[in-house]
């Protein structure tokens, strides 16, 4: 029997402008890359490990799964002898093929699989782990696959009604002496931080998380240690509700409101202020007809406004408003801040869709338009009217994955970074001025910022992150970049055996941080 394929599946067009562009970076940091067109289904019978050769297919454009150990791996150049930390990363890496009418699922719905660079004088030794959550778990009991397409359980295996469908396959945190790893529609997976083990497969803070879900990009106030963040869709499957909320530095859950967004769509990212919580929600709703035809959870529809909401931090959220302005379809923010009732977010994102698997309801999927460019956004609170203003900043700059130095989140900032079509540009908001790092064949992941030393002065540190060895079948490369010398290339690198576990997001971690 042929059974229909659900889900958009990239044509080819758009598969390889999702390679070049936009959300594309993601892909690169996936290691994502083309292949043959084969594909290579099981028949009815034992169910077998057998994924797709179609690159546009579920996992067919390459998976890893081999949980690793390598002790003292292969270290060039000049490895800072004090730099004692942790570099983590996490991606989506298929734990099974897809049942076959689902092999046109999108690449995020991959199981999450950590990694982590422990960096200690001068060596470093690589570890990765999958997030081993019930959804994990389940699948490995049952030797397949048994979750259906993107965020739509009614796709699911009737074995596994009601379970968390959460892949924790986007970021990764350490606080509070944990490795919180993220995906946004479920709440945190906890890890240990040294030795990648899953202590908690679904994180609630003690119990007290109010939200079903919670955000991959949570933030530190860096005057306080707080940890704030939000979960959408917080009361339940398509729910208009946020819940947004601190925990202190121990983890206690210290404040937590809930407050109604104009519709549910994604939410990927937002803005901590010092005085106030920076909510975006651009146009990618959550569409009902689309998750009833099987469909993946998103579909963009250019048409409806993007919103920006502010609440005011610690308050009951009675004074949450909603702006409307220019239509920029934002996914990271690089840095933000607020003097009095003036608020400042700068974003990365493109006049259109970012993301070509996620169909579009009214038009083709453009990739002119899903081009990222630096926005920075602004609205004053105490000025009549309910819009926002939004301009483009650094035009010169095309990319996605917007970085700062994490220690600056809520505060005016001066360092940014971006991940710019396989280079990291480097942004300096004081003087005006922008400079892209590249390495010939090399094609870089999304980076981190490393303070050279813990009370380091802003952007006085290193850029760290994965590169990928483009004559050498994807192999790869991390990359120490010092930000005091750029123009003399990577400081030191770690030359891998074989293409890593790849990535969404990375984190840096101090050595404080582990428990190290
Ligand atoms: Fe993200």
């Amino acid at each position: 029997m042929t059974k229909e394929i659900k889900g958009p599946q990239l044509n080819r067009r758009g598969f390889m402008g999702a390679s070049t562009l936009g959300t594309g970076a993601a892909l690169v940091g996936l290691g994502m890359s083309g292949g043959a067109l084969a594909q290579g289904n099981p028949a009815a019978g034992a169910p077998q490990v057998d994924f797709p050769n179609d690159p546009r297919l579920f996992g067919g454009s390459g998976t890893n799964r081999t949980e690793m150990d390598l002790r003292d791996c292969e270290v060039e150049g000049d490895w800072p002898k004090d730099l004692d930390g942790a570099f983590y990363r996490v991606g989506p890496d298929p734990q099974y093929p897809k049942q076959p009418e689902y092999v046109g699922d999108i690449p995020f719905d991959g199981e999450g699989h950590v990694s982590m660079f422990r960096i200690k004088d001068g060596h470093v030794d690589y570890k990765t782990r999958y997030a081993r959550n019930a959804r994990w778990v389940a699948q490995a009991e049952a030797r397949q696959s048994l979750f259906g397409m993107y965020r739509n359980p009614g796709t699911d295996d009737p074995s596994v009604a009601g379970f968390n469908r959460g892949t924790a396959n986007t970021q990764l945190f350490t606080h509070h002496g944990k490795l919180l790893v993220f995906k946004e529609d479920s709440p945190p997976v906890a890890m240990d931080p040294l030795t990648l083990e899953t202590i908690d497969p679904e994180y609630t803070f003690g119990g007290k998380l109010e939200s079903k879900t919670h955000t991959a990009h949570p933030k530190i106030d860096p005057l306080t240690g707080e940890f704030v963040s939000f979960g959408y869709e917080a009361t339940g499957f398509l729910s208009k509700d946020v819940n947004v909320f601190t925990a202190d530095k121990d983890g206690n859950i210290t404040w937590s409101v809930t407050v109604e967004a104009p519709y549910a769509g994604m939410m990927h990212d937002f803005c901590v202020t010092q005085d106030y919580v920076v909510l975006y929600l651009p146009n990618m709703p959550a569409d009902e007809a689309l998750i009833a035809e099987g469909g993946p959870h998103f579909r963009y529809n250019s048409q409806l406004p993007c919103y920006l909401g502010v609440l005011k931090r610690g308050g009951d959220g009675s004074d949450m408003k909603w702006f409307t302005g220019p239509n920029y379809f934002c996914t990271h923010v690089m840095g933000g801040w607020n003097e009095g009732t003036k608020i400042t977010v700068d974003m990365d994102g493109g006049e259109g869709n970012q993301f070509p698997f996620f169909p579009s309801l009214h038009e083709p999927w453009d990739p002119v338009k899903g081009t990222g460019y630096l926005r920075r956004f602004t609205v004053d609170l105490a000025a009549r009217g309910d819009s926002y203003e939004a301009v483009t900043i650094f035009p010169e700059i095309t990319g996605v994955l917007a970085r700062q130095d994490d220690r600056y989140h809520t505060l005016p900032y001066r360092w940014g970074f971006l991940q710019a079509n396989g280079g990291w540009a480097i942004i300096d908001h004081q003087a005006g001025t922008s400079k892209v790092f590249t390495i010939p064949g090399v094609s870089l992941s999304e980076m981190c910022f490393v303070p050279r030393t813990p009370d380091a002065a802003e952007g006085d540190g290193y850029l760290i992150g994965l590169g990928s060895v483009q004559a050498e079948g994807g192999r790869s490369d991390l990359i120490l970049l010092d930000l005091a010398n750029v123009d003399a290339g990577p400081r030191a690198r770690v030359k891998m055996p074989y293409r890593c576990v790849g990535q969404v997001h990375g984190w840096w971690a101090d050595a404080s941080a582990i428990g190290a």
